[in-house]
């Protein structure tokens, strides 16, 4: 089901060759022009470092849990952009686009029990990204978080600064606002390892294989980001998965059915393990992005039987509602592998936005995003059959996701 939706390459490419192109140009205006601006006044101040102040200033403190809380409904601060603004909106989430009409899943704030979320401040990310990599690392979910943050930041910065590539793999790709020299990435690796479903257009493969002590093509590409965003949850939603000793393709590779929590766990171990060995803790912040709850099963929130998220218009008001599209046992395996690492001296921040996504059943694309098969007449018939409900809308949940995600970085 993942793998149904993704952006086609040749898209991309195009757009991706002519903005190089582009950014040559632009890059070599903006160095000129950086050099000279430096001696001069005509540079944005630096913004103060202290997080304390900036805590104090908007509200949040350091003893509030950001992740418990509620929506509230404010259309007076949100969306805080437009779907049809943002340059890297991908087909998979704008649901405004698709011909989605009740557009209320934009308006909701999240407000957590006792403080406020500091408001986002896009040039305040990005003099803390100056020279910086940022790199989020995962499947799509991760991906709609990247589109967010670039749609967060983009707007800030005039159109001839900043730039978009493309690189060659196709498995990463980057956004740079140049006047800061600052880049944000999505690398593709939906299930951290190596699996068959690497490929970022090509992995709807009948059977899905992971070799899970396998990692370093992957990480050799992020291992000197200054900011990386893990997530890895979806491809992993089935009982049993098959696991591959060996390499793709050598007759001697060893294959077995394992049960996913262990298969999970094991995958976790190969990622932590590389981490501590090879990231640099001083300079690199790391955030585990937790699950992202789906919500097809209506009958979980007292909805009718058969249903799911198709026709949501609200959210979920029970505090601490939890669906059946959550598998703590999964979150649990997260939970003790940072820990783990975190007694090696080594800490991953866990971004648990899990609790509050599960309350927006109405946030979802549904059938309002595009479809990359025709639709059979008995689909068409029956909406719910082809409904997407575990990408995000956007503007929508992933930018509150990145707003939590802004508090830490800062
Ligand atoms: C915001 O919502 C309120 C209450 O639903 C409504 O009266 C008002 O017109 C809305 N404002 C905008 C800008 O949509
Ligand atoms: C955002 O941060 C910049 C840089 O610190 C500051 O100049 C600007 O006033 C901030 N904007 C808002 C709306 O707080
Ligand atoms: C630009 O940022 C990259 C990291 O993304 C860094 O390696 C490089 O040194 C920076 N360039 C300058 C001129 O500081
Ligand atoms: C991406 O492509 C470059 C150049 O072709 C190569 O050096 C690098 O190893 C590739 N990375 C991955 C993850 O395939
Ligand atoms: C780790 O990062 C810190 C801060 O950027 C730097 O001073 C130090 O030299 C780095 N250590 C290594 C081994 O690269
Ligand atoms: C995330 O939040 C859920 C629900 O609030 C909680 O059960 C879980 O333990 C939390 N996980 C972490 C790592 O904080």
């Amino acid at each position: 089901m993942v793998d149904k939706a993704e952006i086609t390459p040749a898209t991309w490419a195009v757009r991706g060759s002519f903005h190089s192109l582009v950014a040559l140009l632009v890059a070599s205006v903006v160095v000129a022009v950086l050099s000279l601006a430096r001696n001069g006044s005509h540079f944005p101040p630096l913004v103060p470092n202290d997080a304390v102040s900036l805590r104090s200033a908007t509200g949040a403190t350091p003893s509030c849990d950001l992740f418990s809380g509620r929506w509230v409904y404010d259309n007076a601060s949100y969306p805080l952009y437009e779907e049809k603004r943002c340059t890297f909106m991908s087909d998979q989430v704008a649901c405004e686009k698709f011909g989605r009409r009740d557009l209320e899943y934009r308006h909701w704030r999240w407000r957590p029990h006792g403080c406020d979320i500091p408001r986002f401040n896009a040039t305040w990310l990005l003099e803390r990204l100056r020279n910086k990599r940022m790199v989020y690392v995962g499947d799509s979910l991760n991906r709609g978080q990247w589109v967010s943050m670039i749609c967060l930041v983009e707007s800030s910065i005039p159109p001839d600064l900043k730039w978009i590539s493309y690189r060659h793999n196709h498995s990463l790709i980057a956004f740079n606002a140049v006047e800061y020299n600052a880049t944000i990435e999505f690398y593709w690796a939906p299930m951290l390892v190596e699996s068959n479903s690497d490929h970022p257009y090509n992995h709807r493969l009948p059977e899905r294989i992971v070799r899970v002590q396998v990692i370093e093509k992957h990480a050799k590409v992020w291992s000197d980001a200054d900011i990386l965003v893990f997530n890895s949850y979806l491809w992993w939603l089935r009982p049993e998965i098959k696991v591959l000793w060996g390499s793709f393709g050598s007759a001697d590779g060893i294959y077995k059915m394992v049960q996913v929590p262990r298969a999970y766990e094991m995958a976790l171990n190969t990622w932590s393990d590389w981490l501590a060995v090879h990231i640099n803790k001083s300079k690199t912040q790391v955030f585990f992005v937790s699950m992202s709850p789906t919500h097809d099963r209506a009958e979980d929130w007292g909805g009718l039987d058969g249903h799911n998220c198709y026709q949501e218009t609200e959210p979920i008001t029970r505090e601490g509602y939890s669906g059946s599209g959550s598998k703590p046992e999964l979150m649990q395996v997260v939970e003790a592998v940072i820990d783990r690492l975190r007694t090696r001296g080594f800490s991953v921040r866990i971004l648990n936005i899990t609790q509050l996504s599960e309350y927006r059943k109405d946030a979802h694309p549904s059938i309002y995003k595009r479809q990359w098969h025709p639709l059979s007449q008995e689909e068409l018939a029956d909406p719910t059959s082809y409904s997407d409900c575990f990408h995000w809308c956007l503007p929508g949940v992933s930018d509150v996701w990145n707003e939590l995600l802004y508090n830490y970085i800062l």
